[in-house]
């Protein structure tokens, strides 16, 4: 399974959600989530984010690891999102900036 972690947030570029098969990437107001159970590992959406925010679960840097189970949660609730608008406002003053998690908006 691949996840989206917390660079992410408040940059939601959606270029990823252009290049996945099988439309599993699920939006929330400033965030995107990948839902695991339909994710098929085929890597294509890992280099597309301007972000870098996507990784392999098996490769997630260790402060990123609860991003697992937040993408879990979060694809059960948010809707399907399979192609890509406008980045935030913001996207690129945000991108790389630490500890957005208490940003997040649900
Ligand atoms: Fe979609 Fe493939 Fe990325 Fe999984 S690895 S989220 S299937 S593009
Ligand atoms: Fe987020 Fe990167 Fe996709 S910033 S919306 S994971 S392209």
């Amino acid at each position: 399974t691949f996840v989206v972690t917390e660079n992410c947030i408040r940059c939601k570029y959606t270029d990823c959600v252009e290049v996945c098969p099988v439309d599993c990437f699920h939006e929330g107001p400033n965030f995107l989530v990948i839902d695991p159970e339909e994710c098929i590992d085929c890597t294509l959406c890992e280099p597309e984010c301007p972000a870098n925010a996507i990784f392999a679960e098996t490769d997630l840097p260790p402060d990123q690891i609860h991003f697992v189970e937040l993408n879990a949660e979060l694809a059960r609730s948010w809707p399907v999102i399979s192609e890509s608008r406008e980045p935030l406002a913001e996207a690129a003053q945000w991108d790389g900036i630490q500890d957005k998690m208490g940003l997040l908006l649900r």
